[in-house]
């Protein structure tokens, strides 16, 4: 993050959201503040979506995450969960169109430039706020998630659900870990889903070179990806912190989910979607 701006990469996945209403017309995943909070209307975003071709795949992926996260997340409402924390919220806009928002108490936690800027955003385009949600300016790197949550009221002893979309890459692994390990804390249980992606080096070289040519822009931006992890060692630190039913959907398994019928374009390797919880289940 460049210090004392708001981030970059947030008003770019907005866009993908943004674009994926039009192009899309929201198939994976529909948004109807999509284009609102942009203060931006369809054939601009068409053309402006036109003019990058290559912003294809990750506008796919960004829907997928947030279908994913979502839909994790309306199960646990079904099962109970009242509080939601959004992390790295960017321009998410869960908390503003949530069919269940009356219902939950939601925290939004951005970097304190980020936030301020979609404050001012959400005032231009009059999207009204839910009484309930409550925004948490953190920067993950300098200052300590539990301590800004719990000023804020965040109520540690009920259970919780974390999403944490387009965040992982960009900070570093302590930040990263002390935050999943305040998760696994919480004595009466939580879930997060988060996305992270295989390393450079594992992927095949015409993903890797495609990759390095977007890892070259976010890190012009001052927002430059620097954690990836290998699935099993960090489904095996998930464990080790007290997660459990991990999901994690990797390239193949989210298109034969989310596409099926595309599963000849497969890539191997690249981006994920996990969804953990310390909350077991099946009562087993
Ligand atoms: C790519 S955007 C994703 C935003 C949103 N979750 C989405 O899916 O559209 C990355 C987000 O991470 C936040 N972020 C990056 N580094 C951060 C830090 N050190 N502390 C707090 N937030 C950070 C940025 O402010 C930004 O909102």
């Amino acid at each position: 993050m460049q210090l004392g701006k708001p981030s970059r990469t947030a008003l770019a996945a907005a866009f993908h959201r943004a674009a994926h209403q039009v192009l899309e017309r929201g198939q994976i995943f529909a948004d109807p503040l999509a284009l609102r909070i942009l203060g931006t209307d369809a054939p601009t975003v068409a053309r402006q979506a036109g003019e990058n071709p290559s912003g294809h795949r990750m506008r796919l992926f960004i829907a997928v995450r947030t279908r994913f996260a979502e839909e994790a997340l309306a199960v646990a409402i079904e099962r109970g969960v009242r509080q939601v924390v959004v992390l790295g919220a960017g321009l998410d806009t869960y908390a503003y169109r949530s069919p269940f928002r009356d219902r939950l108490r939601l925290f939004e936690v951005d970097h304190p430039a980020t936030q301020a800027w979609k404050r001012q955003l959400l005032r231009d385009a009059a999207i009204p706020l839910p009484s309930s949600l409550t925004f948490v300016p953190v920067d993950f790197e300098r200052e300590t998630l539990a301590e800004r949550l719990a000023a804020a009221g965040f109520d540690r002893t009920q259970q919780t659900f974390f999403t944490w979309l387009g965040v992982v890459p960009y900070l570093n692994q302590d930040a990263v870990w002390s935050t999943l390990a305040f998760i696994a804390s919480l004595p009466n249980g939580a879930h997060v889903v988060f996305d992270y992606s295989d390393p450079p080096a594992s992927l095949s070289p015409e993903r890797r070179a495609s990759h390095e040519q977007r890892a070259r822009h976010v890190a012009g931006l001052g927002e430059a990806w620097v954690t990836y992890f290998e699935a099993e060692e960090l489904h095996a630190k998930l464990a080790a912190l007290g997660f459990s039913e991990i999901e994690d959907l990797g390239p193949a398994q989210f298109v034969s989910r989310y596409f099926p019928g595309r599963a000849s374009s497969l890539p191997e390797r690249g981006g994920h979607v996990i969804r953990a919880t310390t909350i077991c289940q099946h009562g087993d």
